[in-house]
């Protein structure tokens, strides 16, 4: 079972009665505004977690998608992801997503760093990338403060709620994460 821990936050594996936290934020349409589900009803997040805790049976494991709780009180406040997309290539791609009470508070760059230090350390991950639609200005700050470059503007790749959008592609390797300041604690 994968916990990560850093200085506020403990990201752990999601448990069946966390529908009840995650379900606020899993519906909220202003979170979901640039994801590409939502907003969730009660069954669709019943399923979410259904799936996260399914994935913790996987072998190799692919799919590691992690609660965000605030190690003090824990309070689940959000969910974050890694996923092997390519065991071969050593590639993977992380996500996140808060409860809007826990935005502009510095946690989803504390969450995707621990997500790239898991990444690179326990995984041997080679290549690490996120995908954001380019008005979420927000995470699009989140992939930057964690080192990643910007690789692409993807258009109209995807068909979000009847909608083409546009995607952008960041990207962090291996080596740059090491001569990073990040490693460091
Ligand atoms: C994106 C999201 C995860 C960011 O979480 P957060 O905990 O608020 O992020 P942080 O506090 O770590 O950092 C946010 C940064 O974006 C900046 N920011 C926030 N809103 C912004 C905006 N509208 N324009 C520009 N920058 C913005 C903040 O100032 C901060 O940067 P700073 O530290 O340089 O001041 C959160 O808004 C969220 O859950 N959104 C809905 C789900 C989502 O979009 N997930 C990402 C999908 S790619």
């Amino acid at each position: 079972m994968t916990s990560l821990t850093s200085e506020r936050l403990l990201l752990r594996e999601f448990k069946d009665d966390d529908w009840v936290s995650v379900h606020p934020y899993a519906c909220d349409p202003e979170v979901v505004k640039y994801m590409t589900w939502g907003p969730n009803t009660s069954d669709d997040t019943r399923n979410f977690i259904r799936r996260a805790i399914a994935y913790q049976q996987e072998q190799p494991r692919r799919h590691f998608e992690l609660a965000i709780t605030l190690r003090e009180e824990g309070q689940l406040i959000g969910g974050c992801g890694i996923r092997v997309s390519s065991h071969e290539l050593r590639e993977g791609n992380i996500g996140y997503c808060l409860n809007r009470n826990y935005w502009s508070k510095g946690y989803a760059t504390e969450a995707a760093r621990e997500l790239l230090r898991f990444g690179f350390e326990a995984l041997s991950l080679h290549r690490i990338y996120a995908t954001c639609d380019p008005e979420n200005y927000a995470s699009r700050r989140v992939l930057e403060k964690i080192g990643m470059t910007l690789e692409g503007h993807l258009r109209e790749i995807l068909l979000m709620r009847g909608e083409w959008r546009d995607s952008l592609i960041y990207a962090i390797l291996a080596r740059e994460w090491k001569n990073s300041d990040t490693p460091l604690r």
